[in-house]
């Protein structure tokens, strides 16, 4: 053999045995979604990796949980999984979990996150999961053609929001475009309740679980506006997925949509600007409040060295800057670090980040009900069928859903 071939056949051989491959479980199926995932692929195959792809669809991550679930059992978990919040905790309490801290500190983690979220990501003291965005849920989507057909601007409060439906409606488009699913029912629902209660019975509520919260006035109040909501939607609306419902704000079927940035991906793949195409404005009546949702990975023992390895890999390509901008322009969040140049960002992401740091300051960033963030997911799905079942029956009363909730929330902890 000659030294060329020798150094070859050396390099072929140590590029194999640093492959492995990653198998990753996430929900992200609809085209912004898929774009962004697909960054993600592509980093750890330009590293020599291969990535198995683990999507199950479904909005909100239900269905994605139920089979991981399956898997997870049978022994045979995934490298990596889109998994949130206190299901975090839940995952590394059943010892299934694995230590990514060399990762960690060789990439410096803590000095570059904020600790609201490093927090989230550590079972133990040990970094468990690796955040990849930060979601603000409280947003409302709205296509400036049809708000201007109808002669209406932009509903600042609730009872502009209502005011505006109504002549929308007249106008003959479809007010709210909504998607008739349990997650995108409390998605609209915690909304309500964040202008309704405040931040900090917010808080009390869906995080602390104050029963006096739960049952109380206000909470009355955030289903019967909550239930309004229901005369500005279509009939088609159940069973829709939240994507085909931002299409119909895309293409002025509808004027607008309550749902996290997400839907800016959304916007985003199919071509439209930002204060052009769309808008982007706070829920009504949350301006300068910041409901969060963190998407992360928690990463999974496994078995094989070089999977090990691959997984390793993953886990570092996250937390890059590289990574955390592509990835966050074609998703709508904003990048977890706070070390970003923001330069390449539009102004719903400026928004976002500014309100992100006022929030943090003035007691008004809070973790989404909706989302997994605030609770368990027990008590997190009591709230569900709480909320879809009182959308869904239209001679529901308020006060009798308060004290449904109540009981279900007791009943889950
Ligand atoms: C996730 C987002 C996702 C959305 C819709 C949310 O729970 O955090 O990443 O885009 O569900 O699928």
């Amino acid at each position: 053999m000659n030294k060329t071939l020798i150094i070859l056949s050396l390099l072929a051989a140590t590029s194999y045995t640093q492959a492995g491959e990653v198998e990753v479980l996430h929900w992200w199926t609809s085209g912004g979604e898929a774009k962004s995932a697909a960054v993600l692929k592509s980093k750890v195959e330009e590293q020599g990796h291969s990535w198995k792809d683990f999507a199950v669809a479904g909005g909100g991550g239900e269905s994605a949980m139920t089979v991981l679930k399956t898997r997870a059992v049978s022994g045979n978990p995934p490298s990596a999984a889109q998994i949130k919040g206190h299901d975090i905790q839940e995952w590394g309490n059943l010892g299934f979990l694995t230590s990514l801290d060399d990762v960690a500190k060789a990439e410096k983690w803590e000095n570059n996150l904020p600790g609201v979220v490093t927090k989230v990501m550590k079972h133990e003291g040990r970094f468990v999961a690796v955040p990849v965005n930060v979601h603000r849920v409280n947003w409302l989507w709205a296509n400036p053609e049809v708000l201007k057909a109808a002669g209406v601007s932009v509903p600042k409060t609730m009872d502009e929001f209502f005011a505006s439906a109504e002549k929308i409606k007249a106008a003959g488009y479809i007010p709210l475009a909504h998607g008739g699913q349990p997650w995108q029912d409390a998605t609209v629902f915690e909304a309500v309740a964040l202008d309704v209660l405040g931040s900090a019975d917010y808080n009390k509520a869906f995080v602390d679980l104050d029963m006096d919260v739960l049952q109380g006035s206000k909470m009355v109040e955030v289903f019967e506006k909550f239930q309004k909501i229901r005369d500005y939607i279509d009939s088609n609306s159940p069973g829709r997925d939240w994507n085909a419902a931002t299409s119909m704000v895309i293409n002025g079927d509808a004027a607008m949509q309550i749902m996290g940035d997400w839907a800016k991906g959304e916007f985003a793949a199919a071509g439209k600007m930002p204060g052009k195409d769309y808008i982007c404005a706070p829920s009504p009546g949350t301006d300068g409040q910041f409901t969060f949702n963190i998407d992360s990975f928690a990463f999974f023992k496994l078995k094989n060295a070089e999977n090990e390895k691959a997984q390793k890999a993953l886990a570092k390509t996250i937390l890059t800057k590289d990574f955390q901008e592509v990835f966050n322009l074609n998703k709508g969040s904003i990048p977890v670090r706070l070390d970003m140049d923001m330069t390449k960002f539009d102004s719903c992401a400026l928004d976002s980040m500014a309100t992100f740091k006022s929030s943090a300051d003035s007691g008004d960033l809070v973790p989404s009900m909706a989302h997994g963030l605030s609770t368990t997911s027990y008590v997190q799905g009591a709230i569900y069928d709480v909320v879809t079942d009182f959308f869904n029956d239209p001679s529901a009363k308020a006060d009798e859903a308060v004290k449904k909730l109540a009981k279900a929330v007791k009943a889950a902890i």
